[in-house]
C-alpha cells in the first residue's frame, strides 16, 4: 500500500507534523511527504501548458505529487488553518481534489 501525505504546514515541528507522525505509528507500506513550504509548490500561472499536454510546466515539487498520485492508495492532505483557509502554499494541494 502506498500513501501520499501532503504537508501544509511551514512548522517543521508544529501541529500537522506531530499529526503525521501519529499517522505515521499505525500505517502500512511505504509512504511519500510532501511540503508545501520546503518543497517550493508554486502557484498556478494559467500558462495553459496542461491544455495540451499532461502535467504542468512549473517544475516545482508538485512533479513529484502528479508521479506519485498515479501510483498511490491513498491521499492525506495534513494542514494548519490560517483565517479560515488552508495556506496558500497548500492551495495548490486542495486543486487535486
Ligand atoms: C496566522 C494564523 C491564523 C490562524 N487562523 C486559524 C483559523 O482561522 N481557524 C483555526 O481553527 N485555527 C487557526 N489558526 C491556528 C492553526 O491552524 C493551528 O494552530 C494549527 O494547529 C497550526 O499547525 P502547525 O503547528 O502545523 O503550523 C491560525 C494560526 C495562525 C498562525
Amino acid at each position: 500500500m502506498k500513501t501520499l501525505i501532503l504537508n501544509g504546514s511551514p512548522r517543521k515541528n508544529g501541529d500537522t507534523v506531530s499529526l503525521i507522525h501519529i499517522f505515521l505509528e499505525g500505517l502500512e507500506g511505504e509512504y511519500k511527504i510532501v511540503n508545501a513550504y520546503e518543497d517550493g509548490i508554486g502557484p498556478c500561472i494559467d500558462c495553459r501548458f496542461c491544455w495540451e499536454n499532461d502535467g504542468c510546466s512549473i517544475q516545482d515539487g508538485m512533479q513529484e505529487v502528479y508521479e506519485y498520485i498515479q501510483v498511490c492508495d491513498n491521499i492525506l492532505i495534513v494542514s494548519p488553518i490560517y483565517f479560515s483557509e488552508i495556506p496558500c502554499p497548500a492551495l495548490q494541494f486542495a486543486a487535486l481534489g
